[in-house]
């Protein structure tokens, strides 16, 4: 087998693990994730890129039965919440915290080859145009659904279950991992665990010609 068919064959495990990933909306109480599984999945999400390398979230990892039930509330009620092994809350700063002198921005931005300085001078103009628009907040709840994607499609490839969850009340969320609305925002909420109900339904989508164009 050469190079090419080697790379046919790792297109096809992944377009096959793609297939495979469902929103999972049950979970089995009796097969929880290991404190590896958990580790695995939150390795996905850190390893995942973001708008200007900046790491928009804070990752929660809820794991207990009570902090679960609490999220299960915040999530209207949603049965793959209440029953899931883990939930994965991304929340990220607000507003101003992305300001290009902002802790956070120093913190993140003087990490890159350059300096602060490099970056605040390639940032500063985005951040000024998200900000004139109203967009800050949005741009950095983004960056989190790339982390959500990211973690289902790891957790599949470690035959690990999973639900992105975007009905939730912000405020709640945040007072269930103990920050403050106004500061933070939820990014998304995804959950994992081990399907509790057997076969998948079948994959609902459009066929390509129909949502792809080539120009
Ligand atoms: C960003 C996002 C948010 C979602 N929020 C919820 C949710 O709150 N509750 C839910 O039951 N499913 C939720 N889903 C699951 C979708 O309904 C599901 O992914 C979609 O119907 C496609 O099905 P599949 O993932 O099984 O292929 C969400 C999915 C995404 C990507």
């Amino acid at each position: 087998m050469g190079p090419k068919d080697s790379l046919a064959v790792a297109r096809e495990r992944f377009l096959e693990l793609m297939r495979d990933r469902y929103a999972c909306k049950l979970y089995d109480p009796a097969r929880p994730l290991d404190d590896a599984e958990v580790r695995f999945i939150l390795e996905c999400a850190r390893l995942s890129p973001s708008s200007f390398g900046i790491e928009h979230w804070r990752l929660f990892a809820v794991r207990s039965p009570s902090a679960i039930a609490l999220l299960a509330d915040a999530c209207l009620d949603q049965d793959a919440v209440r029953t899931a092994s883990l939930a994965v809350v991304a929340a990220t700063p607000t507003g101003t915290a992305f300001a290009p002198d902002s802790a956070l921005v120093r913190q993140r931005g003087s990490r890159f080859p350059g300096g602060l300085d490099v970056f605040v001078a390639d940032y500063r103009g985005y951040y000024e145009f998200l900000s004139r628009n109203g967009l800050v907040d949005h741009w950095a709840r983004a960056q989190c659904y790339i982390a959500c994607a990211n973690m289902m499609t790891g957790a599949r490839a470690a035959g690990i279950d999973s639900c992105a969850i975007e009905g939730f009340e912000d405020e709640r969320v945040l007072a269930a991992v103990g920050l403050k609305s106004g500061p933070w925002q939820t990014g998304i909420v995804t959950v994992f665990g081990h399907a509790a109900d057997a076969a998948p339904r079948e994959k609902i989508r459009m066929p390509l010609d129909e949502i792809a164009s080539y120009l």
